[in-house]
Formats: structure tokens, sequence, C-alpha cells
């Protein structure tokens, strides 16, 4: 049997000076440890808080020496009477700060070796230290704080969900490879030489089976997994809120989607969200925003700039218009302690170049007036141009030209969210809103063909339904996506559930009848036997809970989450594997032999 140790009777977050004269047991970490001569003060931490353990200056020898041989993170147990602090020694920062536990017997239940860091509020060590002693990085508040929330988040969507008619159903992660736009995770077969299941991008085609055998109402809190580069709002394995409904359309999903939030951030965060959140069309926030996903806590809109951009002696702006392509403004306004010299101009016009455009003009408002970069092609229209713009002294006016509509409006969207981070321009809070219309394909050049802008199950609007095939391009969607903040933080769709529409999509997104039966056979079947109209949406809750967190990254969310070069530091994975493993797969390593 296992030796018995003391037991604790409370928490370290727990005690209160009306406890004042019991006698408890705390289990914990040694947090912080003082000693003045014979007197010992510990601060004992657990997940609940801290509370101040004192050995006094009369305690036994045995007592003393425990003490004194305790470090930094000793688990430790003591038992001891619970004591008022002196008045003046309260802290009121502390929820244990009116009080103090007299130590009476410290059992050390073990011990630690030196840390990598110290286990503190926030840990500001580097990335791959934190992730390699990510068990100890978890001990510090910050994270501790994080995962309770998302805890607290993903209880107040099951809660919403178990108040309604939604069943919670578990779909399958060893499935058939169907590549969602990513690439697939494959799990060799051992019973099936040369046989591969893949790990599921996203529960998508799942739950779109289940819509017709009848579940009408489904979500699941779905593990995805994309072999992509990570980055700050992306990992290898992820976690989504899948939702598929039958008999909607596209207002239904929208609808659940605002009365879900509304809940959970009432529960979460005690905040009132609007009853329904703004609608955007694609077209309208690419123009505005240049991007499809606007952070709207700040504005600095993108304009037009043609109207009088136009009528200026500026070579690039007059040719570009004239050959059918577009100048954008955008006014970076006048910030205290802000200065638009040279240099951040330039680094703007990197950020814009990012995005392919070939640069970015500027003119400064002085005096009533425009001064500097291309304000010379202007000329004799320096008041036209300020009563267009709107800019007053000290703003600055930003101009893009470019052929190309999409180039232009990301380029300037690029700076637009320079400005609004640089300038500090962005409110605090929660800025929801819905991106409409999408275009239902896209085309890829690279490799020379139409592809599915979100997915190849999403219907196109039924005004498109005769120039598919004509027009590709002006097709739109039946999608929508949900932005929080700038993120992307849903996707959804109304579903195709017509075999021959399907199998049209499939066509005009260069995949053959051939193929498509051989991948998606088991859906175009299933479709043909009465599927309901349906449509749904999935939410990403790691980067909910990054964006409550106020985080810029999701791995301050996940307990355990790969680094950005794509791999867990902490179990050194991915790892080689025996040849006998190996062997028992039918596998063999052509490429980058481990090393012998
Ligand atoms: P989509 O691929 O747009 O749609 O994903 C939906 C949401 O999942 C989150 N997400 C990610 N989060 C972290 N890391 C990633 N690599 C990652 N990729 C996606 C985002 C995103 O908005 N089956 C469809 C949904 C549907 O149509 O119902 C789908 O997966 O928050």
């Amino acid at each position: 049997m296992e030796e018995a140790f003391m037991q604790r009777t409370v928490t370290c977050g727990e005690l209160r000076a009306a406890d004042e004269g019991k006698t408890v047991v705390l289990n914990g970490w040694v947090h912080r440890n003082r000693n003045h001569g014979a007197l010992h003060f510990l601060n004992l931490r657990d997940r609940y808080g801290i509370t101040q353990v004192v050995v006094d200056d009369d305690a036994d020898e045995a007592l003393q020496k425990k003490a004194s041989e305790l470090k930094l993170e000793y688990c430790i147990a003591v038992r001891g009477i619970v004591r008022r602090r002196p008045d003046e020694m309260i802290n009121s920062d502390m929820s244990t700060g009116e009080i103090e536990v007299k130590a009476e017997k410290i059992e050390i239940l073990s011990r630690c070796d030196t840390l990598p860091f110290m286990i503190d509020e926030e840990n500001n060590s580097r990335e791959d230290l934190r992730l390699k002693y990510r068990y100890l990085d978890l001990r510090c508040f910050g994270m501790q704080k994080r995962i309770r929330m998302r805890h607290e988040i993903v209880r107040a969507i099951r809660e919403y969900f178990y108040g309604t008619d939604f069943l919670e159903i578990e779909t399958p992660t060893l499935i058939r490879s169907t590549p969602e736009g990513a690439r697939d995770f494959l799990v060799p077969s051992r019973i099936y030489p040369g046989k591969f299941f893949a790990l599921p991008q996203s529960p998508q085609l799942y739950k779109q089976l289940l819509m017709v055998s009848g579940f009408d109402k489904y979500f699941q809190i779905a593990r995805c997994y994309r072999d992509e580069d990570p980055r700050g709002d992306r990992q290898l394995e992820f976690t989504q809120l899948d939702i598929e409904m039958s008999y909607v359309r596209r207002d239904d999903v929208l609808a659940l989607m605002e009365d879900l939030f509304g809940s959970v951030f009432r529960k979460v965060l005690n905040i009132e969200l609007p009853a329904h959140f703004r609608r955007i069309a694609y077209h309208d926030a690419m123009n505005t925003y240049g991007c499809d996903k606007p952070d709207l806590r700040f504005g600095v809109e993108i304009r037009d700039a043609a109207p009088f951009a136009a009528k200026s002696s500026f070579k690039a702006f007059t040719d570009t218009l004239a050959e059918g392509g577009y100048v954008k403004y955008v006014v970076a306004p006048k910030t205290e302690g802000h200065d638009y010299t040279r240099k951040y101009l330039s680094e703007l016009e990197s950020a814009a170049k990012i995005y392919g455009a070939h640069g970015l003009a500027w003119m400064k408002c002085e005096n009533g007036s425009v001064s500097g970069g291309v304000s010379k092609f202007f000329q004799g229209m320096e008041n036209e141009v300020l009563e267009a713009t709107g800019a007053k002294d000290g703003d600055v006016i930003l101009m893009i030209a470019e052929k190309d509509w999409k180039k232009c409006c990301t380029s300037m969207g690029a700076v637009r969210s320079r400005l609004g981070a640089d300038l500090g321009l962005i409110k605090p809070g929660f800025e929801f809103c819905w991106i409409i219309d999408f275009p239902l394909f896209e085309y890829n050049e690279e490799e020379g063909h139409w592809e599915a802008a979100h997915h190849m199950f999403s219907m196109p609007q039924v005004e498109y339904l005769d120039t598919l095939e004509s027009d590709p391009g002006s097709v739109k969607g039946d999608l929508y996506d949900l932005v929080l903040n700038g993120y992307e933080l849903a996707s959804g769709s109304i579903r195709i559930h017509d075999v021959e529409l399907q199998k049209r999509i499939f066509r005009i997104c260069n995949i053959p009848d051939e193929v498509s039966k051989e991948r998606f056979g088991f859906l175009l079947d299933a479709f043909r036997f009465s599927p309901p109209p349906h449509g749904g949406i999935a939410p990403g809750i790691d980067r909910l809970c990054m964006i409550i967190a106020n985080e810029q990254s999701i791995k301050e969310v996940i307990a355990f989450p790969k680094n950005t070069a794509a791999l867990s530091p902490m179990d050194d994975s991915p790892s080689y594997v025996e040849d006998k493993q190996l062997e028992e797969l039918h596998l063999s390593i052509v490429q980058d032999k481990k090393p012998e």
C-alpha cells in the first residue's frame, strides 16, 4: 500500500477570516519562500489560489528543519491553524489575504529539480522553453486562467445546446482521404497494405450524412487535423464547434449563431452582445476594409480615390484608371505622439507590397492644404482633395493604384491594419460581423482551373444556377463567415443536396466524374436517397478562446500545442519509429532516412 500523506481539507484559495481557529491541511506547491531567521513565510499555491503559511520562530526543531529544507515548487502538505493576520499585514490583492496558516506539521510530498523558469503570473520565457516544459508553463497563473476560461466557454456552448433539440453526435477520426483544401494527415493501414485512413480536416461529409439519416439538428465539439503550416491562429490540430441542420435557410443558421454567442458571452463574460450582428457583403468588405475578415473595432475605411485621382497629373493614377483599374485611399489620422516620418511611411509601403501593390503614394495635410509626396500632381485641386477625403491638418492621405481590384483592396487593407495596430486605434471589446455573398469559386492561377472558395459542398445562390459553367467567376455562394475582431471565427454554408448539381460543381473544380465517384462516391450515393435540404457552420473554438483571452496566438489557449515549426518540443514529436513498426505498416522510408 502507498504511504499515506496528509490529504488536503481545503484548497489554497479558500480560507477567509471566518475560518480563524480551524485546523486545516493544505496541499500545494511552494510558490515563494522567505526566511527571517527562524521565522519562515511560505506561499503555498494550487490552482485555486495562494495561502500564506507561517512557521513561527517558536516552532519545534523538527518543523524548523523541515521548513528550511523547502525549495521553490516543492510539492508539500501542511497542517496548521488558521489565524487572522495582523491588520498591517492584510493583503487585499489576495483572496486569502486576511489570514495565514500557522504550520504545525509539514510533509514534503515531492521535491523539485532546478526550474527552467520561474512559475509566475505570466511566463515570458522563450516559446520553445515554454513548450518543452509545457506542464510547468501550465502551472503559471496566466495559462491556468486561460485553460479554465476555455473550459467555461466550452461548458457554456454545451449548456446552450443541451437546452435545445440538438443532438451531440461523434463522427469518426479515421476516415477516407477527401482533402478539403489543406493536406490530409494519413494513417497507414496495417491490415490492408498500401491503404490509408486520413484524419478528418473537419466532420463536413459525415455531418451531411447525418442529415440524410434524419438527425436534423447536430452538433459536435470536434477535433480537426490539417497538414498546413502553423501560424498565430492556426494549428495542425484544432477544435471546431461543428453544426449542421436540416430544412434551414441561411438566416436560420445566422440567427442560431447570434443566439449561441449571445448566451456564451453573457455566461462567461457577463457581456450583452447585440441581438443581431452586422452583415457585410464580401464585395463591400473588400472595398471598405480590404479583407474579408475586417476588424470593426476601428475606422480608417478605404474609399475610392478615382473621382479626384482621375483629374490629377500623376500618370501612375491616370493610366491605371484609364486601363479600368482602381485607385483607393485611406486617411491616416493625426494621432497624439505619432509622427508620419518617411521611415514609417516606407514601412507602410512595405506592408502594402506584401500584397502585391507597386507602391504607396502619400500626401500630408498641413496648413489647410496638401504637401509632400504626390501632392505636386494635385496642384490647383488641393481643396477638392481635402473636401473629398475630409482630411484635416496632421492627417496623411495614403493611396494605392492597381489594375487588379483584389490586389488594390488587399494591399490597402494591409495598410489599414497596420495603422489600426500602430496608432492604437483599436477599441477594446468585441465586434462581430457576418460576411455574406462570397464568390463560390476562385481561380487557381498556378493550376489553371477554378476551385471552390470554401468547399465543394456549398450551394450556389439560385440566380446563378444557369451560368455556373459559362461564368464561374461571378457566381455567388450561399456562404457565410462569422468574423470577430478581425479573425475568421466561423465558416459555413447552405449545402448542395442534389447529385447532379454536386457533380456540376466537381466538374467546374476540375474533378472529373470518375475521380469524384471514387473520392466522394459515398456522399453521391447517399444523395440518391432523398437527402433533406441542409446547411451548417463551424466556429473554431481555439480562435474564440484566443480572442476572448485577448491573445495573439491560439497556442495560449491550448494545453499542449505544436510550435511554429509544426513540432512538439516536449515529447519531441514527430519522431522516428522503429523499423519493425514500419514493416508492420508495409512502409519504407525512401528519403531523409533517419540517421544511422
Ligand atoms: P473552415 O475550414 O472554414 O470550414 O473552418 C471553420 C473554422 O475552423 C477554424 N479553423 C482553424 N482553427 C485553428 N487552426 C486551423 N488550422 C484552422 N482551420 C480552420 C476557424 C474557421 O473559421 N467544414 C467547414 C465548416 C462548414 O462549412 O460547416 C470548415 O471546416 O475558426
